[in-house]
């Protein structure tokens, strides 16, 4: 796989393998605390599964963020301005993105994703729908700065990033992100860009743990496919009917974690390496940070964005918030 400048994104070996992914697993579980990157949760089936997640009663965010894109108006408009480029950090969903680009008049829409075939296929049921709209989809890494494609240069940029999938890093890789973005999107073009991004609200314990652990096991099922992914892709033995998913409120980073613990002493393999966990023991999988107004505010500032407005949906469950890349400056 290659993005647009022909630089290969999957490193794979000569049996197939994917190594960063097994480069990722063996460090992880080598861990005293067994952690393995949540990025490798989305093969096919983990990306069929979150499709579920998010239609689930109990999973509050996609529905919280739609109500909020659907009932932007006019003053949203204004503040936007006509003819911005919108740079989507992720494929785009089918429901969120139409909803924004019909609440401006944007000149362009770029996604950027690292999965091209997710992209393309996105990509191509948005022109669908926006038949007068150029689409310049890119294939890439967006952790890192971008080169997004000429034909958008001139424009000043609106970056998209919803689903509040930047509370699924820790402070320090979310600060990282967000100083990417704005050297992709170009702090000082001519008028200035803009981010406007999803982060979830602190709210009362239950709610958080009902989220990330639902009645019908289908966050359940999403975290365990992540151990089937690497028995069959790493050649790993893990008995899977021996982790049960686990989803904790850690007040001290105010994050929803989410946990595979084993429920008695196991020993497994994994490409041909040897692991073992004691009954109670867990591998981490996810973090899910949740935020007050101020505490985002904080973020985004640390990562270089002036936060302008901030949206709720009627229930105050999550924020949707409007930032302009701030022009560095030197100040007390
Ligand atoms: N960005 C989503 C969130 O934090 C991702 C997510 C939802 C998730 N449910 C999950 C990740 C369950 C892992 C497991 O809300």
């Amino acid at each position: 796989m290659t993005n647009h400048k022909g630089l290969a994104l999957v490193d794979l070996d000569d049996d197939g393998v994917d190594r960063a992914f097994r480069r990722d697993v063996l460090e992880g579980l080598r861990q005293d605390q067994k952690a393995i990157p949540a990025r490798w949760f989305y093969d096919e089936r983990g990306s069929q599964l979150f499709e579920q997640i998010t239609q689930l009663e109990e999973y509050y965010p996609t529905r919280s963020e739609t109500e909020i894109l659907e009932a932007l108006g006019d003053r949203f408009a204004e503040l936007i301005g006509r003819g911005r480029a919108v740079v989507e950090f992720g494929s785009g969903s089918s429901v969120k993105t139409p909803l924004l680009l019909n609440a401006i008049d944007p000149a362009a829409y770029v996604p950027l994703d690292i999965s091209g075939d997710f992209l393309r296929q996105s990509a191509a049921e948005l022109s669908g729908k926006f038949p007068g709209l150029p689409v310049y989809p890119v294939e890439a890494d967006f952790m890192r700065e971008v080169t997004l494609p000429d034909e958008v240069e001139e424009h000043p940029k609106l970056g998209f990033f919803p689903g509040s999938t930047i509370g699924n890093m820790i402070a320090r890789t979310a600060v990282d992100l967000l100083r990417s973005m704005r050297a992709t999107l170009g702090h000082h073009t001519h008028g200035g860009a803009l981010l406007l991004i999803g982060m979830d609200l602190v709210k009362d314990e239950s709610t958080l743990e009902a989220a990330y652990d639902d009645a019908e096991g289908v966050t359940a099922q999403f975290n365990l496919n992540l151990v089937e992914r690497i028995n069959r892709e790493l050649g790993g033995t893990i008995p899977v009917d021996k982790l049960r998913h686990e989803a904790r409120w850690d007040d001290l980073h105010s994050r929803i974690e989410m946990h595979l613990m084993a429920s008695e002493d196991i020993a497994f393999e994994v490409s041909g390496e040897s692991f073992e966990m004691q009954q109670g023991e867990t591998i981490h999988t996810e973090n899910s940070h949740k935020f007050t107004r101020r505490s985002a505010n904080i973020l985004l500032l640390a990562g270089g964005w002036t936060p302008v407005e901030c949206w709720t949906d009627s229930g105050e469950n999550f924020s949707l918030i409007l930032a302009r890349a701030e022009n560095p400056r030197n100040a007390p």
